[in-house]
């Protein structure tokens, strides 16, 4: 019998500061890998103002900008490369609406749900795209030596 390939996708993960700080981290790689994805790559980083602006670049003309930066950069992160087959869709279905608020009324199963607060503070971050997750995860995991200035490693546990 024919053997069928299940061609596996990535995508970026992130936890952010509120998920970091707020201790749900192994809550959430539970739910991670018993959705059927395998984690590939890991690190803890705080992430400096450069770096956001650079990561969020295409949100730099709303009026939220600021706030973003501000609480991206108030804590620790943990970025990882997920894969499984759908990766990038069903990464973001796992982590649900961005308002977190709302997530607990229409996705209460979410992670946002679980962990996030509001826009802001919506405690996971996923690529909405092929195109995004390319470079989401070139921006973390690809970058040659020479070019690692915008992020400050301080805890790489993968
Ligand atoms: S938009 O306007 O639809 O493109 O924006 P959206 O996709 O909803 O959000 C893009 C990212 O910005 C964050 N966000 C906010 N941060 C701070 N304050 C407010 N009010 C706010 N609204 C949205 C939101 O969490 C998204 O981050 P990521 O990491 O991409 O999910």
């Amino acid at each position: 019998s024919a053997n069928v390939d299940t061609v596996k996708e990535k995508t970026l993960a992130m936890i952010k500061p509120d998920g970091v700080g707020g201790n749900y981290v192994d809550i959430i790689k539970k739910i991670i890998l018993d959705s059927g994805f395998f984690i590939t790559q890991e690190m803890q980083l705080q992430l400096n103002e450069d770096a956001v602006k650079s990561f969020y670049a295409e949100h730099s003309s709303k009026s939220f900008f600021l706030d973003l930066v501000k609480y991206m950069t108030s804590g620790s992160v943990l970025i990882m490369v997920l894969e499984k087959e759908n990766a990038i869709a069903d990464w973001r279905a796992l982590i649900g609406p961005t308002d977190a608020n709302k997530a607990k009324v229409t996705h209460p199963k979410s992670i946002r749900a679980i962990c996030g607060f509001n826009s802001e503070r919506n405690c996971v971050h996923g690529s909405d795209s092929p195109q995004s997750a390319v470079r989401e995860i070139s921006f973390f995991f690809e970058k040659s030596s020479s070019d690692n200035s915008t992020v400050i490693k301080i805890d790489s546990v993968g």
